[in-house]
């Protein structure tokens, strides 16, 4: 019996395209069957493992031009993965689709076509609610919502309560829901309550596996490979691997975290808990402080997350770099390969006379960032200094230099050598 997992949830940058990959990989290499159905016009999916989609015929000509699905299938896209690519002309399929008939069924009704020569046919959704999605969650056997805590605020949890509803009652959906908390990172206090509120409020649909926060995933995408691949023993190689395990046999599932049907713990006990499991296997804060090299600055004034996120095998922040933009009442975040592409994770904000100054602490290198301003990603307009990203955009550059007197005996405090005034 072939099983339909759709990966879904409209908000962008949740881990599901990573998801999609990583969970096709692990079980291919299990010796399932797999196809994976990249369903976002943008092709994340298929650039994942390595493929240039531009030319390639994908549900496009399916849809539109009643090309047989078989056909469009690319073999092997990784062991024991095939891939339906995606390509931007899936876009226009949106409303093309609106006057098919069944217009909502298409994909379920291709899927069936070669649904008996796999074991699991995992369905990569684009980040809106359009008829794409709405296909990939009529094909579903199972849906599959991850979650990014790190920038899932608690109330974010009432919009996925709102995403759950949608989908039960308005849509009339009864598709069993499992919820992936992605970018777990157990050192920041926002994390662990989140997990703990998502445990307290859907004991039955959380998985009993997270996916941790691990640089490998971004630099496998990259490469184009599965992260199994590009770094098995990367700490989300493994939770895909369970991951994998459990949605073969999850009466077979064994969790060595706490199962989602324990007795949901008190805030308190599942902090203490945590700090325990931090104290054992990552490093606290104090530990931190004994590997900062000598005459690296020391900031005293950063908060508690930014204080714990620094990761043993990371370098430790080296230098002050203050951004600045005229503040114009927009807000502006920014993001880049110094917090992992989280806006404005470990950056500190402040307004002063008429500006708005982003202070980053960083090593010295040269960093690719974005600014997203009032929610929108953008290149600094302040920046020349710009460089093509994977996704056909903008990315902007930013060199950071130790002055040469820093790097003896003083701490460094550099000052950015980019954005001047926008
Ligand atoms: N567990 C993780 N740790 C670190 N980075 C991650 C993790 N999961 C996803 N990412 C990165 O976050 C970004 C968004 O992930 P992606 O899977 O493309 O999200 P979505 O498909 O929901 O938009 C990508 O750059 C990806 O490499
Ligand atoms: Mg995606």
């Amino acid at each position: 019996m072939t099983s339909i997992i759709t990966i879904a949830n409209q908000k962008g940058g949740c881990g599901k395209t990573t998801t999609a990959i990583n969970l096709a990989a692990c079980l291919g290499r299990e010796e399932q069957r797999v196809l994976l159905v990249d369903m976002d016009p943008q092709g994340h999916a298929s650039l994942g493992l390595g493929r240039e989609t531009a030319d390639a015929a994908g549900l496009y000509e399916v849809f539109v031009q009643d090309a047989a699905l078989e056909d469009v299938i690319v073999s092997d896209a990784a062991p024991g993965v095939d891939l339906v690519p995606a390509t931007i002309s899936l876009a226009a399929v949106e409303h093309l689709l609106a006057d098919l008939p069944r217009r909502e069924r298409q994909l379920a009704d291709h899927l069936a076509t070669v649904a008996p020569f796999y074991d699991f046919i995992i369905v990569d959704s684009p980040p809106n609610l359009g008829l794409l999605a709405f296909n990939a969650l009529r094909a579903a056997d199972q849906v599959l919502i991850p979650i990014e805590m790190s920038r899932f605020a608690l109330d974010g949890i009432e919009r996925l309560e709102d995403t759950i509803e949608l989908l039960a009652e308005k849509y009339d959906l009864d598709t069993p829901l499992m919820i992936l908390p992605t970018l777990v990172d157990y050192r920041t206090r926002f994390t662990r309550q989140v997990l703990s509120e998502l445990r307290q409020r859907y004991p039955d649909t959380l998985l009993p596996v997270n996916i941790h926060y691990t640089v490998r995933l971004k630099e496998a995408a990259w490469r184009g490979v599965p992260v199994i691949e590009h770094c098995p023993r990367a700490v989300a190689a493994e939770d895909y691997r369970r991951l994998a395990a459990y949605i073969r046999d999850p009466r077979a599932f064994r969790s060595d975290t706490a199962a989602p049907d324990d007795t949901p713990a008190s805030l308190g006990e599942e902090l203490a808990r945590l700090e325990l499991h931090l104290a054992g296997h990552a490093g606290g804060p104090a530990d931190q402080e004994t590997r900062r090299p000598p005459g690296l600055q020391h900031a005293d004034n950063v908060s508690d997350d930014i204080t714990i996120t620094g990761r043993p095998d990371e370098p430790v922040p080296a230098c002050r770099v203050v951004l600045e933009y005229p503040d114009g009442g927009e807000e502006i975040k920014i993001a880049g390969d110094f917090n992992d592409w989280i806006p404005d994770r470990n950056v500190e904000t402040l307004h002063r006379e008429g500006r708005i100054a982003k202070i980053l602490r960083i090593q010295p290198g040269v960093y690719q960032y974005r600014l997203i301003i009032d929610g929108r990603w953008q290149e600094d307009p302040a920046n020349p200094q710009q460089i093509a990203n994977l996704y056909g955009e903008i990315n902007s550059i930013l060199r950071v230099e130790v002055p040469d007197e820093a790097a003896d005996a003083a701490p460094a405090e550099a000052q950015s050598e980019a954005p001047a005034a926008v």
